[in-house]
Formats: structure tokens, sequence, C-alpha cells
């Protein structure tokens, strides 16, 4: 299933970091930034590696200056960095392990070079070998290093498979197909995890996870007043756990809210609710869908130390953790009250894309991603995030998503849309910078820049959506 090409370079990667014994760990701030951590960690750990770990957010000249370990693995990015750190890491064994797509104008990837030797799945899935069709998150690439790692063969590493798999939920990449469909048939294989198909709604009581639901959004976010006249309506009783409804009601459950949601006018596709959930048999927190939320809401909270501690399996993290995990969802659900209960107000539009600003940190991301895929679905959505920050190097963080149907050029020819350009060629218009996924993607630009690069962003999406030869 992994190709040879593949297979040499993580026996590469693996062959490069057991010649140490030390590492420099540093990963992304998201849930799959920290799981990638965890797992490589954790294989290090095994191999009796001693490491220092690191979550960060960017990986700016700075910070890459300052490195001075000789081993100096990176998840999650360093892809986009890779001439920073050829610059000013030469003398060290650099191993990027991501799938960030490379910046537009940055020299091609040197498959033959030992450093920074780059494991990006999309360079892999470029191969044309069907059999590894589709994309590997970090967490993905980050365990099949950790397999390569395992000090016999006894010892695999294959119990950090429900990492690998949180990451990918995380980063909301398909996981019935290539790698991603390997690494979950062998974890089930081996009791890591176990799966089922139901509601994608995490754990919890039918009337707290109808009230807190951002993704998939439900029509009940926030609405105490509504939620137990419908599940009088649907014969559901509020306190009982999802995981202990019977079938049928479940079924009828689902009916039920699908039919909600159309009359609240909410782009809420059945697959999006109903699917394949994952039991986390070996993690501290079972089901799979609230272990991934609630790593992503350490991370954004800047405590992702906390979110590692989870992946490490540390049953003392798992509090604080459902904390931050509450708090997240506390504010986006007002937040999202707050755009519904205004109509919309401060969302600004223009041709090609809607966009607007946000004062609150940590939830900038996930905001716009709910309002992409479940409300505002027809074109994307730029939110600004302008903290206080003063002085000459004062930036604004922007997040950028849009609807999965946008990805697809249209039927009547239209071409489809690629954020991670869009905010690469405006960013850097501006002298900011930018990158990410064609579905999810950021930038970091001058403070006071915001209008002109808005107006750079909707000609780009523009150019990107006319009509194709
Ligand atoms: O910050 P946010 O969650 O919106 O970022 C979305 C994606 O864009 C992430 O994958 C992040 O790594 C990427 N990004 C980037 N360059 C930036 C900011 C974000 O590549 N300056
Ligand atoms: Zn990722």
């Amino acid at each position: 299933m992994i190709s040879s090409s593949l297979q040499t370079t993580l026996k590469k990667a693996a062959g490069i970091i057991k010649k140490h014994d030390y590492a420099r760990v540093i990963s992304h701030y998201d849930a799959d930034g920290i799981t990638s951590a965890a797992i490589i960690c954790t294989a290090l750990i095994r191999i009796g590696i001693q490491f220092h770990s690191s979550i960060v957010s960017k990986l700016d000249r700075a910070f890459v200056q300052d490195l001075d370990e000789d081993l100096i693995i990176i998840c999650d990015m360093g892809t986009a960095q890779k001439d920073l750190i050829s610059e000013f890491l030469k003398d060290k064994d650099v191993i990027i392990l991501d799938h960030h797509a490379a910046p537009m104008n940055s020299s091609p990837n040197d498959t033959a070079a030992t450093s920074p030797l780059i494991i990006n799945s999309h360079y892999f899935t470029q191969e044309g070998d069907d059999e590894i069709t589709g994309e590997v998150c970090a967490a993905g690439i980050s365990y099949l290093v950790a397999r390569c790692l395992a000090s016999s063969e006894g010892a695999r590493n294959i119990d950090l498979a429900g990492l690998a798999i949180a990451g990918t939920l995380g980063d909301k990449l398909e996981i019935t197909q290539g790698i991603n469909k390997m690494i979950l048939d062998e974890a089930i294989e081996a009791g890591v995890i176990t799966i089922r198909t139901g509601l994608k709604l995490g754990e919890g009581t039918m009337r707290e996870l109808l009230l807190l639901s951002t993704d998939p959004y439900t029509p009940f976010v926030g609405k105490e007043e509504w939620v137990d006249t419908f599940l009088d309506k649907a014969g559901i009783e509020g306190d009982k756990l999802l995981s202990n409804l019977e079938p049928e009601d479940e079924k009828r459950l689902i009916t039920a809210l699908l039919s909600q949601a159309k009359e609240s006018e909410i782009e809420l596709p059945e697959d999006a609710l109903v699917g394949t959930t994952y039991n986390m048999n070996l993690e501290v927190v079972r089901n799979g869908l609230d272990f991934m939320r609630m790593i992503d809401a350490c991370g954004r909270f800047g405590k992702a130390g906390i979110g590692v501690g989870l992946c490490m399996r540390e049953e003392t993290m798992i509090e604080d953790a459902r904390t931050l995990y509450m708090k997240l969802q506390n504010k986006l659900v007002a937040e999202l009250n707050r755009l519904e209960q205004t109509d919309g107000e401060g969302i600004k539009e223009l041709p090609h894309i809607l966009y607007f600003y946000v004062q609150q940190t940590g939830i900038t991301g996930v905001l716009a991603g709910t309002l992409a895929e479940f409300i505002h679905t027809n074109k994307p959505l730029i939110v600004f995030n302008k903290k206080d920050g003063t002085g000459e190097h004062a930036v604004t963080k922007v997040s950028a998503r849009c609807n999965k149907k946008l990805l697809i050029p249209s039927e009547s020819g239209y071409g489809g849309i690629d954020l991670a350009k869009a905010l690469e060629q405006a960013a850097n218009g501006v002298g900011g910078m930018g990158g990410g996924h064609p579905v999810a993607a950021g930038a970091s630009i001058p403070k006071g820049t915001e209008e002109q690069f808005i107006v750079s962003i909707d000609r780009i999406i523009s150019e990107q959506r006319q009509k194709l030869a």
C-alpha cells in the first residue's frame, strides 16, 4: 500500500533520527500538529531519544534562526519555510513532516536531499499511484515515521494510530481511501480503534449536544427554549447519552434534525451529521471527536501542553482539556447566535467574498469554518482578527474558509477556488505572509493594510472563478 519510494524516504527519516540521542520537536498548534508532536515524542521516548518539544502558531525567521539542536523534527509546518530552513539550519539534520502546499515561488523539492528531508503528502500523492491517493495529514505522516522508528517488529507503535486518526479528523481529511484507510484498518485490526455509524456529535446528553454542536451545526445551537420542545416532539429524552440511544431513536432524531435544518435554511448535508464515528480504545478520551476537539481547544487557548499531555495518555489532563473545549464552544455559540440575531450584521459582502472583523482570540478559524460550511456557503469567508497590538510590527491575523463545493470547478465551466494561493498572493502584495490549504488558509498582514488586502483577495478569487477556456 505504501509506495516503495515513500517507504524509502520514511526509512531514511528514521535512520537520520536514530543517529541522535536528542531532538527538538516543533509542531503546529492545531489538533493535527499536537497529535503529530505527541506521536513523534512518544516514539522517541520508546527508543531512548530525549527531546524538547515546542508547539507554535508559526515558524518565523527569528524562531528558525535560534534553533541550535543537531536534530530538528518539524511537524505540520515547514514546507513553506524550506528556504529559510536551508539558509539557517544547513549544518543540522532537519526533518519536515507536513502536508501544507509549497509556496508558489519556492524552489522545487529536492527529494534526494538529506536536510531538510521533507515528507509532504502532496509530494508523494503526485507519484501517480492510485493506491496512495488522498491527502495524509501531518499526524498520519508522523505515525508512518513512528512505525519505522519502532525498536522491534513486535512493538510497531501501532497503538499510536488513534492519534493519527484524531489528527486526520482535526484536518477533516478523507479516511476512506489510501494511506489514511490503511492506518485505520491496521488500528481496527489491532483493537486500537473501533468504528460505528451514527450521529457525529461526540458524547454527551442529547440536550447538551444539540445546544453546543457547531460542527455539524444544528438548528438548536444556543437555543435552550427550542431544544426541549424539539426533543419532546421527536420522542427523545434530553438527558439520555447519545451512546445510549436505541438505533431507531437515533434514526428518528436524524430525520427530524435534517428536516429542521432545511426549514432553518442551514446547509446540513446528511454526511456531515451522520457517518463513521471513532472510538479510541487506548486514549484517555474515548470518543474520537471529543478527543480531537479537546486537543484543538488546548492549542487555541495557548495551552498546547495540556493537549500533548492528553495525547500522551495523562488522565490528569482530561478535566482541564474539557474545560477549555467548553470555553471554546461557549464563545463560538455566543458569536454564532449574535450573528444570527443581528441578521449577519458586521458581515460585509464583495462580489466574490464575505468578510468581517472579530475581536475575540482563539475562535477566528473555527468560526469562519462553521459559517462557511453550514451558513454562508456560496462565497469564501475572510475573517480578520484585530488584536490590540501597536507599533510598526503590529499584525492582523486573517483566517479564510470556504465550503468544499467551491473547490470544484462548476458544471458551467467556472474555475475552483484555492484559498491557500489567494491568501499567499494577497498577503505578499501587502508585505505579509499567507498560505495553508485550498479550503482553509490563513495570513498575517501588517496592521492598516486590511482594506487593500480584501480588495486584492476579491480580485484573485474572481480570477480563480473565471470561466475556464
Ligand atoms: O490560522 P488559521 O487556522 O486560519 O490557518 C489556516 C491554515 O492556514 C493553517 O493550516 C495554517 O497553517 C495556514 N497558514 C499559513 N500561513 C499563515 C497563516 C496560516 O500557511 N500566515
Ligand atoms: Zn495539518
